[in-house]
């Protein structure tokens, strides 16, 4: 069966899937503390998930991860992981793997590796308990330390996903830094984007990466790396721990031209940008027909339509979010 190549010339090689939009954190960039979710009776089961999934990969896309929400709090997701698992072990399918808050991982850092993932992603913005616990609301630092140690012990990669906030990480930016070169984790600094109603203001979260790469260029050395995932990151290596330090900056940079990636949510919608709101409903497809020929053409549809680019940008004061939907929909 055909590739994905979509009318720009961009392969789709790379599926994201947001598999539950809850989490049991709050964190005040992403949500709002009174966050009304999906229904349940909306949501893919998961063996609709698992047949979209399969669907893609005869496609040629040879990457999945999973997302949220928080993927780990999706009752019974590990069966899901065991079935994509199974294409990893058959070559067809490159990597797989997820992006979480780890506060689930010593339940589940053994099973995810049983299951054929190598690295994860995992979401952390401070080492102090206090600030850790005020920026998720709910959440509990040693939680996650636990979980990254669990994920460590069990062979993972890890990668740590920090979002860069104004007045309240700054000061701990090189404490990240060589934290995370000793702990031997990738680090990657994420600036805000504009997506979804919260409680607060984004204007005051917003710290722009230009500004935080030069004062780590103060204190670290910063080698370039020609590593790239055909996302959004810009990568560097940082001499001193020998680990790779990237930066995310979908509104300071456009990467759109080397995208190779598509999302999907937990109730069957594709969305082919994150920073666009065009989708394409694949539930009908699936649940009208047995076969996958309704399902390919939707996909082939959808694939054809994956604009250029997206026109993010956070500037007038209280203006309604770039997008309306939260991250957690679609995933990061
Ligand atoms: N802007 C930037 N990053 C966000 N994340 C969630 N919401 C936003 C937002 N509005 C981050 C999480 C996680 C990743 C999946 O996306 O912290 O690291
Ligand atoms: Fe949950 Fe991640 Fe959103 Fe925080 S950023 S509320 S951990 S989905």
């Amino acid at each position: 069966m055909s590739n994905l190549i979509d009318p720009f010339g961009r392969t789709v090689s790379y599926l994201r899937v947001s598999v539950t939009d809850r989490c049991n954190y709050r964190c005040q960039y992403c949500m709002s503390e009174n966050m009304t979710f999906l229904p349940k009776s909306n949501l893919l089961s998961l063996e609709e998930l698992d047949r979209i999934c399969s669907a893609f990969i005869k496609r040629g896309v040879d990457k999945i991860r999973l997302t949220g929400g928080e993927p780990l709090v999706r009752r019974n997701i590990m069966s899901l992981i065991e079935s994509l698992g199974k294409h990893v072990k058959d070559g067809k399918l490159r990597e797989l793997t997820l992006t979480t808050n780890g506060s689930q991982l010593t339940k589940y850092a053994q099973r995810l590796v049983d299951c054929g993932v190598k690295r994860i992603n995992v979401s952390l913005d401070s080492l102090n308990p206090e600030k850790f616990q005020s920026i998720t609301r709910w959440g509990k630092l040693s939680d996650v330390i636990d979980g990254l140690e669990a994920a460590k012990q069990a062979g993972l990669e890890i990668k740590i996903n920090a979002v860069a906030l104004k007045n309240f990480n700054e000061n701990e930016v090189d404490d990240l830094i060589s934290w995370c070169g000793g702990q031997k984790f990738d680090l990657t600094f994420i600036e805000t984007m504009p997506m979804g109603e919260i409680d607060e203001d984004r204007t005051d979260q917003y710290l722009p990466l230009t500004i935080l790469k030069n004062r780590i260029k103060k204190n670290w050395t910063l080698e370039e790396t020609s590593h790239t995932t055909g996302g959004p990151a810009t990568y560097s290596r940082v001499k001193e721990t020998g680990k790779r330090i990237g930066f995310i900056t979908p509104l300071t940079h456009n990467f759109c031209e080397s995208c190779n990636r598509v999302r999907l949510t937990c109730t069957g919608k594709l969305f082919m940008c994150l920073g666009q709101d065009d989708e394409k409903d694949l539930l009908t497809p699936i649940r009208t027909s047995e076969g996958d020929e309704l399902l390919m053409s939707a996909i082939d549809e959808a694939i054809g339509r994956k604009p250029k680019g997206h026109d993010f940008i956070i500037d007038r004061v209280g203006a309604a979010p770039a997008v309306s939907r939260h991250m957690s929909v679609t995933g990061g």
